[in-house]
């Protein structure tokens, strides 16, 4: 793992910007995405830059089932107004949180992400370690799938919510397999509240416990963090 360190979250965004910038003048055609607080400055400098989209392909890592594409907290929504409407890419991917068979659109999923190998594979890290929203106790070999968000996952994201009993309590995400298969993986955690899980997927054991560990066995991984967020980090 590749760890930078930088006095801010905007200074960490900017050099995930520049990666961005360089995979695609390297040739990179497939972007895999997060949602979340922390790639926002991300996709501004995105929207800002005279890069163009308009022959790449973009993946979601997840999206929350029982919502429709158009909900506002849909991560349908949050890619549009962040992100697509002012860049938008030839394709772009999300799950469909409305499946009526969830377990057949997860493998769909799982298919298109075969089709369209990442080259870049953006990602945030959840409070628990999670990625995409592969909880605590995601397998390694785990593909894209059905998965129920834990307590302080909801929690978590019941600020974008009027009442937490809004929060859609499953979710199709990525797994962990599947991430693994991006060539290029850039992690960024801001924030002290995100340390100890910083901590614990750099320098701990690689477990399903902290589904982020799995990374360690990644062969091109960056991680992009701030000072508060390597703020337990050894070195
Ligand atoms: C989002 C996702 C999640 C978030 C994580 C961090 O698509 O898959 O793993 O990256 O929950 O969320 P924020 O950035 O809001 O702290």
């Amino acid at each position: 793992m590749d760890i930078q360190i930088f006095d801010t979250p905007t200074q960490a965004s900017k050099q995930a910007f520049t990666l961005f910038e360089q995979a695609l003048g390297e040739g990179a055609n497939v972007f895999g995405l997060a949602t979340g607080s922390t790639p926002v400055t991300l996709y501004d400098l995105l929207v800002k830059s005279n890069l163009d989209f308009s022959q790449a392909t973009a993946i979601n890592l997840d999206e929350y089932c029982g919502l429709p594409a158009d909900h506002p907290q849909s991560y349908a929504t949050f890619m549009k107004e962040h992100l697509f409407n002012a860049k938008p890419f030839k394709a772009s991917y999300i799950p469909n949180g409305l499946a009526e068979d969830p377990d057949a659109e997860a493998a769909r999923y799982e298919g298109l992400i075969d089709e369209n190998p990442v080259d870049l594979q953006i990602l945030g890290l959840g409070k628990n370690g999670h990625i995409g929203f592969n909880e605590p106790g995601a397998k390694r070999d785990s593909v894209t799938h059905l998965t129920k968000l834990t307590d302080s996952t909801i929690q978590a994201n019941a600020r974008f919510f009027d009442t937490i009993d809004q929060v859609p309590t499953h979710a199709i995400s990525m797994g962990i397999a599947s991430i693994l298969k991006a060539k290029h993986i850039v992690l960024l955690a801001f924030g002290a509240n995100k340390a100890q899980a910083v901590k614990a997927m750099i320098e701990g054991p690689i477990t399903s416990d902290v589904p982020a560990s799995f990374l360690q066995e990644h062969p091109h991984v960056t991680v992009l963090l701030d000072t508060e967020a390597a703020s337990l980090l050894s070195e």
